[in-house]
């Protein structure tokens, strides 16, 4: 046969079945049908080359060559592609509009806390946490309440069973969070000046206005000279900031058994007065229990609950919206 013809015959049939094999295994079948080494067809044609009249033999050797590189060139793109995940068999419309992200926010209490920890850093307050599985000297003792105080009784708080605690003394869901209080003076000087923003945890009835667990933010301020105008000026600053403009505040006489004298704080919020917590001088026996000396110091705390800044700002009127999740309500903020 011409060598030409039969270099042009190799060629057609090797680059078709090569395009036709459906997998590796195939393609590998191909490649030892036409370019094996040891007895491929390609093999076969370059023997009949020895036999060409060397006349003829440059032009043919030449294109012996490009036939052979187009085979092996057209053998590698397809071992490659074969190698490719195989891609999905429909067509992909790009003109479709995609899918919308979906996009999560933040709780509209997480704001709230957000908003009230940025104003308080503002006034120079450091920003502290504290543990919500407290001890009764944390949550109680060194806050001077007495063992008789009906804040202690068991069916007012959540004790964990003794089983639970290593110690094997009596521990609580912190019922407050001016427990904080304790553990920052436990383990500073003064001066401080602290807020501290968490969960505490009362077994009440649940209803529009009450929850077995909520949201405080506890504030304190030890120093020389600090004074009950100090209280008030910095909840002044403090409604001012929060809810706009000069926010007049009323001190309402009280009782804690950690502050002397203890007040009541309000605000005036429309045509009325809004609760916004307690406060009140710390009681010098606070002072002693975490050993500073009440004759060379004072202090003030407050103690506010956070959900109703929260449910005034947005207009929510059930406090059990903002502890259930449920997405519908949360997507709204
Ligand atoms: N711990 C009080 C409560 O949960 C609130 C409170 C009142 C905190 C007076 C204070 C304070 O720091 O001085 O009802």
């Amino acid at each position: 046969m011409d060598p030409l013809v039969a270099l042009a015959e190799f060629e057609t049939q090797a680059l078709a079945a090569i395009a036709g094999a459906a997998n590796a295994a195939a393609l590998e079948q191909v490649r030892i049908e036409y370019l094996g080494k040891k007895q491929g067809k390609l093999k076969d044609l370059q023997a009949l080359l020895g036999k060409v009249p060397p006349d003829q033999r440059p032009a043919i050797g030449k294109r012996f060559n490009e036939v052979r590189d187009a085979v092996t060139t057209a053998w590698e793109q397809r071992h490659q592609a074969l190698q490719q995940p195989q891609r999905a068999a429909t067509a992909i419309d790009l003109t479709l509009p995609g899918t919308p992200m979906q996009l999560g926010r933040l709780h509209p209490l997480t704001q709230t806390i957000r908003e009230f920890r940025e104003i308080m850093a503002r006034f120079g307050f450091e920003v502290v946490d504290g543990p919500e599985l407290e001890d009764e000297w944390h949550n109680f003792d060194a806050l001077n309440i007495p063992l008789d105080h009906p804040a202690r009784d068991p069916l007012d708080n959540f004790y964990l069973s003794a089983a639970c605690t290593a110690s094997g003394k009596p521990v609580l869901m912190r019922s407050q969070t001016s427990t904080v209080q304790v553990r920052v003076m436990e383990h500073r000087r003064p001066p401080v000046r602290i807020v501290s923003i968490g969960r505490v945890y009362r077994p009440d009835d649940i209803d529009r206005t009450h929850h077995v667990m909520f949201h405080q933010m506890e504030g304190l301020m030890v120093g020389h000279d600090v004074t009950m105008a100090s209280l008030k000026s910095v909840l002044g600053m403090f409604a001012a900031a929060y809810l706009g403009g000069d926010t007049e505040v009323r001190f309402r006489p009280s009782f804690f058994p950690f502050t002397e004298p203890s007040v009541e704080v309000d605000v005036r919020w429309k045509d009325g007065w809004l609760e916004l917590g307690g406060a009140g001088m710390v009681d010098p026996n606070e002072l002693v229990a975490v050993g500073y000396d009440p004759e060379e110091v004072s202090g003030f705390a407050f103690g506010l609950g956070i959900a109703r800044f929260c449910m005034l700002r947005h207009g929510i009127d059930d406090i059990r919206l903002l502890y259930e999740n449920d997405v519908r309500f949360l997507r709204q903020f």
